[in-house]
């Protein structure tokens, strides 16, 4: 019989995996308590309104999986952040054979986990449709307002922070990101658009707040 997937057990699973990461936050963003598994659930809302245009092309299953079990990894709490992608798949591997998963699927599934960090898949030509979509949703957290209000976070850590200071670091990271649009889909391309129009909007009202003009 056909293994029936429990998604909110899977969600479960993975946010026991992540809960001693995200206690501490992990080494990677800047003194801020970041949680993976929240980052999780944000791209997988991203993912299911990206995979909405293609529900008749995709394997919509091992998508919803691979986008669960895409940052387990971080788990494991490496030095090594680049290790994630990998030893994700490896842990989504040891879930899948433990529910006698079909191998198969399991094949594709770490497939697709195991490069969702790899920056160039994302525009090759024979990169699986769920790859593209697993790592757009992916592009798509922390970006836009969401960007800004965690360049703030981070600034707020730091012992100079001022309101100019925080300006400075949306210009330095949200600013400067949202111009090159990464997307590959025609939604994912357009709503990075709003983004970055929302973001420049943003720096140009806050430069006239602290700085006057108009
Ligand atoms: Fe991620």
């Amino acid at each position: 019989m056909e293994k029936v997937i429990d998604f909110e057990e899977l969600f479960t699973y993975v946010k026991d995996a992540l809960a001693a990461y995200d206690h501490h936050g992990g080494a990677a963003k800047n003194r801020i308590k970041y949680s993976r598994f929240a980052h999780t659930e944000r791209v997988y809302r991203w993912m299911l309104i990206l995979a909405e245009d293609f529900a008749c092309d995709i394997d919509m299953e091992s998508l919803k999986i691979a986008t669960i079990f895409h940052d387990i990894g971080y788990s494991l709490n490496k030095e090594n952040m680049h290790s994630h992608a990998a030893d994700g798949a490896v842990l989504c591997r040891e879930y899948l054979d433990s529910i006698g998963y079909p191998a198969e699927k399991t094949e594709f599934i770490c497939d697709l986990i195991a490069r969702h960090s790899d920056k160039e898949v994302l525009h090759r030509e024979d990169t699986p449709l769920e790859l593209v979509l697993l790592m757009e949703a992916d592009l798509f957290d922390d970006t836009g307002a969401h960007g800004i209000v965690m360049d703030a976070w981070i600034q707020a850590t730091k012992e100079d922070v001022s309101f100019e200071s925080i300006l400075e670091h949306i210009k330095k990271f949200s600013l400067k990101q949202m111009q090159v649009n990464p997307m590959r889909t025609e939604k994912a391309r357009r709503i990075w658009e709003e983004k970055k129009e929302l973001t420049n909007k943003f720096v140009e009202s806050l430069t006239v707040d602290l700085y006057g003009g108009m």
